[in-house]
């Protein structure tokens, strides 16, 4: 039985879909039952409420680990659950981590790969770059004004579907062959923060325009947001990768893993022109 933590989410609800149709045995976990979808087993489960941990982790032997992003209990979040893992006798588990980490022994998402490497755990890394859906969900009110301000520069970045990520999750979850290895997931295409605002202009028939801001208009413009200085340090952090261009190679695990090069930006725009419109 797998257990598919953060089932609500961008990349769990995919997950969720993406083993249902591989017809595998699992069950997703909610802090809210009633956002579980029709025909899926779902327990209650809340990082921040160990009274349910133990009746989620039951009969479960295969973990998918996602923690919610960007937030100071990330790391303490990953290693609780880890630690219950390996208690109640759990054989392997996916982490949801980021593309690159293996390079920053700092980075909260390694130091979670790295208790689960040394845990006694089978594992496989789910390692996608930037999502598309990001897009349509973080900054889809920026889209919608018709500006993206961002501090990425000319930078490519090699935006995936969180669709994409889902099914390789899956496979990563039912398949014995890839454990023991990280998976870089990319999408197809290299594009700037400028053509993927074409892309979404030519899907929602206006022109949403890309403006290149300095690291320091962004962190007080995420700081008006009211995010934290944990958050701002990490996007801070990840477009400085973006303008120096290490965002930009495409990877061939995805296709390894799933058969598929991924689904384009220009696709992606297509299908989510709703949201902005
Ligand atoms: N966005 C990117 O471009 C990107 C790129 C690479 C890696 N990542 C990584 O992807 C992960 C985030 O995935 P996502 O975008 O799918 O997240 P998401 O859409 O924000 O979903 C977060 C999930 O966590 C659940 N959750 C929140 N608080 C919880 C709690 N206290 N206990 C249990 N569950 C809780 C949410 O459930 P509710 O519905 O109850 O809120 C939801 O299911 C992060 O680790 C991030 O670093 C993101």
């Amino acid at each position: 039985m797998i257990l598919v933590t953060g089932a609500s989410g961008t990349v769990g609800s995919e997950t969720v879909k993406a083993l249902q149709k591989r017809g595998a045995k699992f069950k997703a976990a909610y802090r809210d039952l009633s956002k579980a979808p029709q025909g899926v087993e779902a327990v209650k489960f809340d990082y921040d409420d160990k009274g349910n941990w133990d009746a989620a982790l039951r009969n479960v032997e295969t973990l998918f680990l996602l923690t919610p992003p960007s937030q100071p209990k990330e790391l303490e979040q990953a290693l609780a659950l880890i630690e219950a893992a390996k208690k109640s006798g759990i054989k392997k588990i996916v982490k949801l981590s980021a593309m690159g980490v293996e390079g920053n022994p700092e980075a909260p998402h390694r130091k979670a790969e790295l208790a689960i490497e040394n845990g006694g755990f089978k594992w496989a890394h789910s390692r996608p770059t930037f999502f598309h859906n990001n897009f349509a969900e973080g900054f889809a009110g920026a889209v919608k004004s018709k500006t993206l301000a961002l501090p990425a520069a000319d930078g490519k970045t090699c935006f995936i579907d969180a669709r994409n990520i889902g099914e390789a999750n899956a496979v990563l979850l039912t398949d014995a062959s890839y454990e023991g290895k990280g998976y870089a997931l990319t999408g197809p295409e290299a594009l700037t923060h400028s053509e993927a605002c074409a892309a979404i202009s030519a899907a929602v028939g206006y022109t949403v325009t890309f403006k290149d801001i300095s690291d320091a208009e962004f962190r007080s413009m995420m700081k008006s947001w009211g995010a934290d200085e944990y958050m701002i340090n990490i996007y801070s952090g990840l477009y400085g990768f973006v303008r120096q261009g290490y965002m930009s190679h495409t990877s061939p695990d995805l296709k390894t893993l799933t058969g598929s090069t991924g689904i384009s930006f220009a696709q992606f725009a297509k299908d989510h022109a709703q949201i902005w419109k």
